[in-house]
């Protein structure tokens, strides 16, 4: 009897699959975009992502001792920032995302890497948003063409999406990194006749992946992301890399890459870049961007807190405002510092100092525009409120570091000899946070908020 071919219908922008059709995709919400497929077309490798040596070769184990760890094929980007981000340098045969709003600078930052990895082998750029001519304009602004600091000539280029095209380059020349500028312009008509779909992205990416693997070879995949973070496309790649890296900017020429996977390192490391005419460069000493030199006297609502960003410690000025509050309810107004993290404190002032806030619209910012999310940041936020509610300035050349228990205690904290080093270099000469492992001169302890409260304030 002749077996009856069944078909499922198969969404032409993210390659959701369903036994019926719908009008509307349930997994990416598109309109009309089901369409029928003969189920035997995407049996085994749904829109193309199973691996495609499966197929190849009988499917068999190895002992796991006799597998390399890979652990030294690391190449520098020659960004020290950059490297740190990634873990140590960019791991062969893994690949990257590196996301971020278009004119953040992910192309510069790639290009520049490019510049001085070339010592270790051919790069290949594939520029499908950019002409031939643009990249090299930038090449030479950044001054990363040949000359005494890079030499060598081993930067490719190529123009293209075509799947098919960058495969037939890719074998031609081998190369030790890929960088794909950007997934949204990758095309195949493999994956549907829409360009630019999101299925389109995926399907390519994941080719590219898998010969990188194969090659030994390291892909960078450049992806834009829009303002409201709605990453819509480059976030389902995320699944499928090694390693999501994001910029972001926070003031006009501070630039942090942040990870937010990595399966070769830590994701709690951020880079600080500054933008200038010659491209990125390393921000050495971060903290000079998020502290504001003063003459004299503090104003009162400022602290400075010793906090730590990845394994670096920081030292970054607090500002707090308190007025009246304009309706019914006290309400918060930080982005810098979570929301809930200064209602907390507020809520421990209130209660263990019998400071009034409940009746006070709170404003919480930190200088230099970055985000904190360490637990440190606790007793500078409860000291710079506590002066701007009070209008009692700090002393100056005072930093604080502690986390604030509901009860009102200070809690212990990681690395506080590195926190005070970083601060004594930065010209700081007393601390107030909890007891440390190594007793500290300039280190006044606090057990709770009273305490610390009292010190920083009758000094
Ligand atoms: P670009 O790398 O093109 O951003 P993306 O690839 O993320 O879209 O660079 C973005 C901005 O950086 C652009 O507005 C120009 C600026 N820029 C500099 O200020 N200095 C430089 O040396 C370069 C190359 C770019
Ligand atoms: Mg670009």
């Amino acid at each position: 009897m002749k077996k009856q071919k069944s078909f499922i219908f198969r969404c032409s922008n993210c390659g959701h699959e369903e036994p019926k059709w719908l009008g509307r995709c349930p997994e990416c919400g598109e309109w009309n975009t089901l369409i029928e497929t003969a189920a035997s077309d995407s049996a085994g490798t749904a829109a193309g992502f199973a691996p495609r040596s499966c197929a190849a070769k009988a499917p068999h184990s190895y002992p796991l001792s006799s597998i390399d760890p890979q652990e030294s094929v690391r190449i520098s980007s020659g960004i020290a920032e950059f490297d740190r981000v990634l873990g140590g340098g960019i791991m062969k045969r893994s690949s990257i995302l590196v996301g971020g709003e278009p004119g953040i600078g992910k192309s510069t930052l790639l290009l520049q890497a490019a510049a001085a990895a070339q010592t270790k082998g051919r790069i290949l750029y594939i520029s499908g948003e950019e002409s031939a001519g643009q990249v090299r304009m930038r090449a030479d602004r950044l001054g990363v063409m040949g000359g005494a600091v890079y030499g060598g000539d081993r930067i490719e280029i190529c123009c293209t999406g075509v799947l098919e095209d960058i495969e037939i380059i890719l074998e031609a020349t081998h190369p030790v990194i890929i960088i794909v500028d950007s997934v949204q312009t990758l095309y195949t008509d493999k994956a549907g006749l829409t360009p630019g779909t999101v299925n389109q992205m995926k399907y390519c990416s994941w080719e590219l992946i898998s010969w990188a693997k194969e090659h030994d070879t390291a892909l960078f995949l450049i992806a834009h992301v829009t303002k409201e973070g709605v990453i819509a496309g480059p976030k389902t790649l995320e699944h499928m890399v090694d390693t999501v890296l994001y910029f972001e900017q926070n003031d006009a020429d501070c630039r942090f890459l942040r990870a937010a996977k990595n399966r070769f390192g830590s994701v709690d490391e951020i880079g600080i870049f500054t933008m200038g005419e010659r491209g990125l460069t390393n921000v050495e000493d971060p903290s000079l961007l998020f502290l504001v030199s003063r003459e004299g006297e503090l104003p009162a609502g400022v602290a400075t807190a010793a906090v730590l960003e990845g394994s670096r410690a920081l030292l970054v000025e607090i500002q707090a405002l308190t007025a009246p509050a304009k309706g019914a309810v006290s309400r918060v107004f930080s982005d810098r510092v979570d929301q809930a993290r200064v209602s907390r404190i507020a809520a421990i002032l209130e209660k263990y100092l019998n400071l009034r806030l409940s009746d006070q619209d709170l404003y919480i910012n930190v200088a230099g525009g970055i985000r904190i999310t360490e637990v440190g940041v606790d007793l500078a936020v409860a000291a710079a409120l506590y002066s701007a509610r009070t209008n009692i300035p700090l002393p100056v050349k005072t930093a604080v570091a502690g986390e604030l228990s509901l009860a009102g205690e200070v809690r212990p904290l990681r690395r506080m000899a590195g926190r005070i080093k970083t601060g004594k270099s930065l010209g700081f000469d007393t601390f107030i946070g909890p007891a440390s492992d190594e007793t500290n001169p300039v280190l006044i302890e606090a057990r709770d908020i009273k305490s610390a409260i009292r010190t920083l304030f009758t000094s």
